[in-house]
């Protein structure tokens, strides 16, 4: 049957991986903590193609269900910031390993794992670090699965431009960690056009690294943002030592009050701006797909337009 299971598929990346799977003719069965504010998914597809299933992919023992006769199975699912009840090597590499390891038995074709560019086991951000392991994991477990690693993606829901945006709607200032490190953004259509392309070929063992054509800097970003919304803001560099002394006061206060806290500044966040995200040149990239990625400054005025 020519079904997919993606799990994380109500996310920012995953809702255009459902479309464009759903747009290719696949059936979709994605699996959701909350079907109710998933809804949106289904019409992306004609009537029954796409199914929304309850589930948590820590759910190790309804897993086998939730994947029963899928060709493919995506994992999109992600933490940016840990919780008391999901901590990024919870989410990134046990789940991610129970996964590939439950697709394998099942006799699943196809795995595709959703990652992210500088993810190393050793890195110094906890965050890149558990996706790191996550990768070799999913690889120990399911030798042929594609491992995809995009860079920052941008899009109309994305978290990136947006909250900055609105940041810029309150403050004089615009706080930023690690203005010069570089990165290559790029459009989640474009990222989600890939892996449905992996789904349609039948790729195994693809290792793709997606980034935009062009190279900005954190500040460049913020500047090019600022300009499209017309704002005049004081954009405020924050030395590398300073964000970890506030990233690690805000991680302790959220260890002890839990969500009622904010995660305003992560020290995985901040430590994974430590270094440039860049796409490595070795590895298959959006030309060896035939695409073309679209430009920020074309899609930006989409993202921010209402900032305006
Ligand atoms: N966004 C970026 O700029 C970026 C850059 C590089 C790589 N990536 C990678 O791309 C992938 C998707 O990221 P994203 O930006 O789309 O993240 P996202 O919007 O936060 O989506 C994450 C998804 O995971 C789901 N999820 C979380 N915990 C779950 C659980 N226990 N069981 C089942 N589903 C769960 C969420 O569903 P709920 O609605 O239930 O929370 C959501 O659908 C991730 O692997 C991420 O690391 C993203």
């Amino acid at each position: 049957m020519n079904l997919v299971t993606v799990f994380g598929g109500s996310g920012f990346l995953g809702r255009y991986v459902v479309r464009q799977l759903a747009s290719k003719g696949f059936f979709v069965r994605v699996i959701v903590r909350n079907p109710n504010e998933a809804l949106f998914l289904k019409v992306y597809g004609r009537v029954g193609q796409i199914q929304l299933i309850g589930g948590d992919i820590k759910e190790e023992k309804k897993i086998q269900e939730y994947i029963k006769g899928s060709k493919c199975v995506i994992n999109c699912v992600a933490t940016f910031f840990e919780t008391r009840s999901q901590s990024f090597n919870v989410l990134h590499v046990d789940a991610a390993k129970t996964l590939a390891n439950i697709a394998r038995k099942e006799r699943v074709n196809q795995f595709i794992h959703i990652s992210s560019l500088g993810a190393s086991t050793k890195s110094s951000s906890q965050l890149l670090k558990s996706k790191g392991a996550g990768e070799e994991a999913v690889l120990q477990h399911f030798p042929d699965a594609n491992i995809v690693r995009p860079s920052l993606i941008f899009g109309t829901e994305d978290t990136f431009f947006n909250r900055f945006a609105k940041l810029s709607s309150i403050s004089p200032f615009i706080p930023v960690v690690g203005s010069e490190t570089k990165f290559q953004p790029v459009y989640v259509d474009d990222v989600a056009i890939a892996i449905s392309l992996l789904v349609e070929t039948d790729q195994q063992k693809r290792y793709l690294e997606l980034g935009g054509d062009e190279t900005y800097t954190f500040k460049e970003l913020i500047s090019m943002l600022l300009n499209e919304i017309k704002r005049k803001r004081i954009i405020l560099k924050l030395p590398f030592s300073l964000a970890k002394v506030m990233a690690a006061t805000n991680d302790f206060f959220r260890l002890i009050f839990g969500d009622l806290v904010p995660a305003f500044l992560t020290l995985a966040q901040v430590k994974s701006l430590e270094n440039d995200n860049l796409v490595d040149t070795k590895s298959d990239k959006f030309s060896d797909f035939g695409i073309v990625p679209k430009k920020l400054e074309i899609v930006l005025p989409k993202i921010v337009g209402r900032f305006n």
